[in-house]
């Protein structure tokens, strides 16, 4: 596993991250809390030793399986959770509608106002149990607050000893500049954008303009949710309490030409360098220049310590450009109007413009 600095923050990172979505079960099909604890300490144990996490997650569900899982380790992991969803108060701007694991509707708000991100890594640390968050992160703009409150709570927190860094995710250029003014001499230490094989917007914006003001960058669905794995054949079927049933990226073309991709030039890198397919597509991200580091997301302790390996697996120059002509050329269908990613396209249009 290689580390590495988080920004100019003081915590030092592995390049994969745990992604603790998953095992908070909400929008994954459920989840199994005891092999979820063993994952991530299988993580843990190969040196991924950084977990990314949320409130919303599983509604608690996520945070607190994570405080069970690193429980006699807390000072071997780096912990990052984030603020700025409620689904357990009303107030602030509305952003979607969804159902618990038991069908219970709720709603989800964005909220960033200070006395609101005060409750939340209250509710946080309780479940974490520890005292202490490494990396606190705003999850999604609040449109409603401007970043300089947001930034002032973040930094109390900071001063109170309750936070040891500050990123940021889901935010535009014009936004993290704003944050990183707000926070004065304090760095920004991050910012987790979405990026995979598939998924390449940032390179054009946030990518150039974090790596030009040395803020880290921790990017999320880096396995495009398991479709960049291999794993995701035609006759796999997902629940449809597993958000991935309806997501456009896993129609059946989507799926027959991401494999044909990922069969005919990934698979003979990754045999070349003794590497799976998911270690290789890691490993690709790794390599950019301007990333930190990858939040992989796991279920299984075979899952984290396949995906711990990445960090480790080297790629030649020519093992670069092959991959990222190949997905150059690969189109997916758009996803359809009203999406979650359309609705991120259009928030921020709102805030570059
Ligand atoms: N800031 C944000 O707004 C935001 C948004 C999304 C995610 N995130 C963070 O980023 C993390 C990762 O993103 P993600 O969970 O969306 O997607 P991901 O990491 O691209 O994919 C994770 C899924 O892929 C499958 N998988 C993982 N490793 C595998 C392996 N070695 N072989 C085969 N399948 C494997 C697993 O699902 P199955 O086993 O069920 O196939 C796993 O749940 C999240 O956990 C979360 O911490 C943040």
């Amino acid at each position: 596993m290689q580390y590495r600095q988080l920004g100019k923050s003081e915590l030092q990172v592995p390049t994969v991250i745990f992604g603790a979505w998953a095992i908070g079960g909400w929008n994954w099909g459920g989840s199994d809390d005891e092999l979820a604890v063993r994952a991530i300490r299988a993580s843990i144990d190969a040196g991924a030793n950084a977990i990314d996490t949320a409130p919303v997650y599983g509604f608690g569900r996520s945070e607190r399986v994570v405080g069970r899982a690193i429980a006699g380790r807390r000072d071997a992991v780096i912990v990052m959770t984030k603020v700025g969803l409620r689904w357990d108060d009303e107030r602030g701007e509305f952003y979607f509608q969804t159902a618990d694991e038991d069908g219970k509707t709720l709603r989800v708000h964005r909220n960033l106002r200070p006395w609101s991100i005060a409750h939340e890594v209250e509710q946080s640390l309780k479940r974490l149990a520890t005292d202490r968050i490494d990396l606190l992160q705003v999850h999604w703009p609040d449109p409603q607050v401007p970043i300089a409150e947001t930034m002032g709570a973040l930094l109390a927190l900071k001063k109170a000893g309750k936070v040891r860094a500050i990123g940021v995710s889901n935010f535009a250029p014009r936004m993290i500049e704003e944050a990183s003014y707000a926070l004065g001499d304090v760095p920004l230490a991050s910012a987790q954008p979405r990026y995979s094989l598939v998924h390449r917007d940032i390179e054009r914006d946030v990518l150039p303009y974090c790596r030009k003001n040395d803020i880290g960058v921790i990017v999320y669905s880096p396995l495009e949710q398991g479709l960049l794995t291999g794993k995701v054949t035609s006759s796999r079927s997902f629940a449809t309490s597993d958000g991935r049933h309806k997501r456009p990226t896993f129609t059946p073309e989507n799926r027959a030409k991401v494999n044909e991709l990922l069969g005919t030039v990934v698979k003979p890198i990754a045999d070349r360098r003794g590497a799976t397919v998911a270690q290789v597509v890691l490993a690709w991200i790794l390599a950019q220049p301007g990333i930190t580091s990858v939040i992989a997301g796991a279920r299984t302790p075979d899952q984290a310590r396949e995906n711990a390996a990445a960090g480790s697996a080297l790629l030649e120059p020519e093992d670069l450009a092959l991959i990222r002509k190949a997905f150059e050329s690969l189109t997916l269908a758009v996803p359809a109007a009203g999406s979650n990613t359309s609705a991120i396209a259009r928030f921020f249009r709102k805030w570059t413009q």
